[in-house]
């Protein structure tokens, strides 16, 4: 076993039923990495981190966590790993500190640690203030920061975060960020999933795109975006006064451009300005995933 690979995955597949939920996917995540596991709502993201820490079993396939074997030493993985869940596992009837305290039990830190672990965290999480509240009346990104800080307290080497910044306010999404690269500046791995393009590429070393269980691509950010070099991407600013911006990507720079001041013409807007712009994130995704950046956005139950 590779020792400088936090997670080896082979062949890893879920099935529920007859539903395909993660379907026969491969990949290795060196250490220290954030690893982002990116794709559109039911892709498999979820599936995926609970069968890696232990929470389901795999179909078929298996995977090595930290060293370990996922199918013989899961009482070990979950004692090192960190997990914070989409919804979170924190009892709301207790403190902040009590909360932090417990998990600290049940990952076996030592008594006359513990409490001095959770000063440290909440201190960190900028939650100190909230140390006697219960988790119930914390607001929704309080909640959040207190279930990653949570999930840090037996100071693990990996932490698995699901979709952490979902549904949170700008600046607590901002400061999640913020911990995040903090954690990899720290040489703790982070296996991310997230269903936001923009979030994969600022935080990411590397990103697997999964879509329908499968996996897609896995690559760098400057990886993807170089499998669509070659094709042009022009951008447009229309007026008079609503400004927006129309994007137009083709084969090369004079079609694009061709579309994009037909299609101004078409809505019969001026237009205030043209540039030309490299490939983003989205643009290797729409290439890759055959799909529609929306897709992205559509929330559970809409697809
Ligand atoms: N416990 C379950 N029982 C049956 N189907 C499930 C279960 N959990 C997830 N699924 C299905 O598996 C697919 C993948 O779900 P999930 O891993 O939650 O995707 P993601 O996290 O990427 O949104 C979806 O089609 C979902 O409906
Ligand atoms: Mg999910």
């Amino acid at each position: 076993m590779n020792n400088s690979k936090a997670i080896q995955v082979s062949g890893l597949t879920k099935y529920y039923g007859d539903l395909l939920a993660v379907d026969h996917i491969s990949f290795e995540v060196p250490q220290g990495q954030v690893f982002g596991f990116l794709g559109p709502n039911g892709a498999g993201k979820t599936t995926t981190i609970r069968m890696l820490t232990g929470l389901t079993r795999p179909t078929e396939g298996n995977a090595c966590v930290l060293g370990y074997d996922l199918a013989t030493e899961i009482t070990r993985i979950k004692k090192a790993i960190g997990v914070v869940p989409e919804t979170s596992n924190l009892y709301d009837e207790l403190s902040a500190w009590d909360n932090l305290v417990f998990m600290g039990q049940l990952y076996g830190v030592p008594r006359q640690e513990r409490g001095e672990r959770a000063d440290a965290l909440l201190r960190r999480f900028r939650l100190w203030e909230k140390r006697n509240t219960p988790f119930a009346k914390l607001s929704k990104g309080m909640k959040r920061a207190l279930t990653v800080a949570a999930a840090l307290v037996h100071c693990p080497q990996l932490v698995f975060l699901d979709e952490p910044t979902t549904g949170l306010d700008i600046l607590s999404a901002r400061s999640l960020r913020a911990l995040i690269g903090q954690l990899r500046q720290e040489g703790v791995t982070v296996f991310l999933t997230t269903h936001y393009l923009e979030e994969a590429e600022r935080l990411c070393d590397q990103i697997a795109l999964i879509v329908k269980g499968r996996l897609v691509a896995l690559d760098t950010v400057e990886g993807l975006k170089a499998r669509v070099w070659g094709r042009a991407t022009v951008e447009v600013t229309v007026g008079p006064s609503a400004e927006e911006r129309l994007r137009f990507t083709a084969e090369d720079v004079v079609t694009a451009l061709r579309l994009a001041l037909a299609e101004a013409e078409q809505q019969r807007r001026p237009v205030l300005s043209v540039r030309t712009v490299g490939p983003t994130l989205e643009d290797a995704f729409i290439e890759l995933t055959g799909l529609s950046a929306e897709v992205m956005l559509m929330e559970k139950g809409n697809q």
